[in-house]
């Protein structure tokens, strides 16, 4: 059976108010690009939305993970929307278009990936996360929940199908390497090397007892590529659900509270991540706080689930109600933690400072300094 492609790859490619978020004209010219690739038949479907001021480009395909024709289909798009926002004088334009020309794969170039091929079931929903204002790793502490934590996921308890448990792929940004662990058995391992926010991040996650892959995240941090801070990474995110893998209501209910993350002022703060509806997709105060959507879908004959018109359906979830509490807590830490200014705990530590522009401030301190 032909195995169907989901890919979302995402930039920030300019803005408006700032960092603030993706602007409608640049909406305009990737619809545009995403449905002549379409009309080619180069894409079966796609949905076009922003985490804040990323723009986020969701497509379904045949082509298969890491397609040179997909990846520069994307290239392209986030290059016609930067040209837009560069004649707009909009802010950062091209941000995350760290190279001139593409070669091959957008990977190393700047934009997030997450792709992952699949032979369709019967039926398959997945959730799509975004996030603004924060790093690959953000999604670490929310995919060892959904994977791994039976206080959160009841399958992991009661659904013969996930007893046997998942397996986790863990990438070492400083090092470029990765190692697979298996939860349960390995679990207090994983969470030694996923607490390292820093370092550690999810790249993928398969079904112990099939390998049938079940998320995959972006692993892109703009900072070591560019040597330099350049903006944050705002990372993706996939994951399938229900049918032997967790249910959609597990894959979001680690929202039912904020946790911290590292991004938002600067790329240089702890912030509270804060589940938002697409409507409120924008960081506003202290340039956040951090905020993740995420956008419930249906795969299907290779196709995000359409309606009569061929509009692509989509659950805005955490539009919902229920992740009230999730932001009332975090607008609570916010202000806890603005409290504090620049003073650690909240903002970074010294080894995420070094690719901000604080070196500069402190070197020209260096002269001063009297030897005691
Ligand atoms: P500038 O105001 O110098 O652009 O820097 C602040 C910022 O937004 C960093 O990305
Ligand atoms: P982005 O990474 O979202 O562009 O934000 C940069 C920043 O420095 C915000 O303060
Ligand atoms: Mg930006
Ligand atoms: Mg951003």
């Amino acid at each position: 059976m032909v195995k169907t492609t989901v890919s979302l790859i995402k930039a920030d490619v300019g803005s408006l108010a700032g960092h603030t978020v993706v602007p409608e004209p640049l909406f305009k010219v990737a619809r545009k690009k995403m449905a002549e690739a379409k009309e080619a038949g180069l894409i079966n479907s796609f949905y076009v939305f922003n985490a804040g001021d990323d723009l986020e480009l969701l497509m379904t395909h045949f082509k298969g993970e890491s397609s040179e024709e997909i990846h520069a289909l994307a290239w392209d798009t986030f290059t016609a929307a930067a040209d837009k926002a560069k004649k707009l004088k909009l802010y950062g334009a091209g941000q995350d278009l760290l190279v001139d020309a593409f070669s091959g794969n957008v990977r190393g170039m700047g934009p997030g990936v997450a792709e992952m091929e699949f032979e369709e079931r019967r039926s398959d929903p997945m959730v799509i996360y975004a996030a603004d204002k924060t790093e690959p790793a953000a999604y670490n502490y929310l995919l060892y929940k959904i994977f791994a934590d039976p206080f959160n996921t009841a399958g992991l308890v009661i659904d013969p199908r996930m007893v046997s448990g998942y397996k986790f792929e863990v990438f070492d940004a400083y090092e470029s390497k990765s190692v697979v662990l298996k939860t349960p058995e390995e679990s207090y391992s994983l969470i030694a090397l996923l607490g390292t926010t820093e370092r550690y991040m999810v790249s993928k996650i398969w079904r112990a007892s099939d390998d049938e892959i079940a998320a995959t995240a972006s692993t892109t941090k703009l900072a070591l590529i560019a040597g330099t801070y350049v903006g944050k990474d705002d990372p993706v995110c996939m994951v399938r659900g229900q049918s032997g893998f967790p249910a959609m209501g597990e894959i979001t209910a680690p929202f039912l509270h904020t946790y911290l993350v590292a991004g938002w002022m600067r790329g240089s703060h702890w912030g509270p991540f804060m589940p938002v509806g697409l409507k409120n997709s924008m960081c506003t105060m202290f340039d956040g706080p951090p905020r993740i959507v995420a956008l419930g879908v249906q795969i299907s004959d290779g196709k995000l689930a359409s309606d009569d018109d061929g509009k692509p359906m989509i659950a805005d979830i955490f539009e919902d109600l229920a992740f009230d509490l999730a932001r009332r807590e975090a607008l609570d830490l916010a202000s806890h933690l603005r409290r504090m200014g620049e003073f650690e705990p909240a903002r970074l530590g010294p080894g995420a400072m070094e690719y901000t522009t604080l070196p500069q401030v402190l070197k020209s301190l260096e002269s001063r300094f009297k030897k005691v």
